[in-house]
């Protein structure tokens, strides 16, 4: 296996190859993601809801973070690891974005970071760039600003905010980040985007004119069957066979079934 660099996922795209691209939060699940062959593994701050059982992202701690990267670095042999820099630990200023980045590379291993926003948070990215350090945008919905949207439904529906997106997607890929996340956007702005960039779009709710996927892990094997977005398409329905498996437990526990002669010593 060669491994995913970020000059990787930029070739995919020139080469028309669509970049899959998964969450995980722990070494059994990111050892499970790799050996699949999934390009890229995020570390994101989901993990805020996925993990934690928070009901926002904004409560995760780069602490947090941090543990959970390094949990998944561990368990790498080819992904790129992209680790969120969490809410609060770098919006107040570059110099805070860049001790943050610094953090989870040093820390965690990861290989790369992602953070949310457009030109309100340029000069941050630009610091954490100027250390070595790759940076993954996040435009669209961006989940660390939940209570400014009020809603988590589709974003840049109207032309203002459509405009304003279109000219941080730019901005983003000039100043020298090697991907872009799209989150919940309408399909044909999405595509408008990726057509305008030669670096890769990631989307989430944002259709099939983009250069690669992504989608929550847990939500994707259906172990999360409250959520149901349109989006989400579900590979598996986890949450019924491990209901099942641990019902059956039960009832072999309960019943004396297990253990047999055959597992006892
Ligand atoms: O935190 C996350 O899981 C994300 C993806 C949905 C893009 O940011
Ligand atoms: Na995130």
């Amino acid at each position: 296996y060669k491994r995913i660099t970020t000059k990787s996922l930029v070739d995919m795209k020139s080469n028309g190859e669509k970049i899959s691209m998964l969450t995980a939060y722990d070494f059994t699940m990111a050892q499970i993601v790799d050996g699949a062959g999934i390009d890229v593994i995020l570390v994101g701050d989901s993990a805020s809801n996925v993990m934690a059982g928070h009901e926002t992202t904004l409560p995760i701690t780069l602490d947090q973070m941090i543990y959970h990267a390094t949990s998944v670095v561990r368990a790498i042999n080819r992904a790129l690891v992209v680790v969120d820099l969490p809410f609060g630990s770098y919006q107040s200023d570059p110099k805070e974005a860049l001790r943050s980045a610094i953090r989870i590379m040093k820390e965690s291993g990861g290989h790369a970071v992602k953070l949310e926003g457009g030109k309100e948070v340029k000069e941050s990215i630009k610091r954490i760039m100027h250390a070595g350090i790759p940076v993954m945008g996040h435009l669209g919905l961006t989940p660390q600003s939940i209570y400014k949207f009020g809603t988590y439904t589709v974003r840049a529906k109207e032309e203002q905010e459509a405009e304003k997106l279109k000219a941080d997607a730019l901005m983003l890929e000039k100043i020298g980040c090697f991907a872009i996340v799209l989150e919940k956007v309408p399909a044909k702005l999405a595509k408008e985007v990726a057509a305008s960039l030669t670096i890769p779009v990631i989307g989430i709710g944002a259709g099939n004119g983009v250069d690669g996927q992504v989608l929550v892990v847990h939500d994707m094997l259906g172990m999360t069957h409250e959520f149901n977005p349109r989006f989400l398409r579900r590979y598996a329905d986890l949450h019924g066979e491990m209901t099942k498996a641990f019902q059956n437990y039960r009832d072999d526990v309960k019943s004396s079934a297990f253990p047999s002669d055959d597992e006892q010593y």
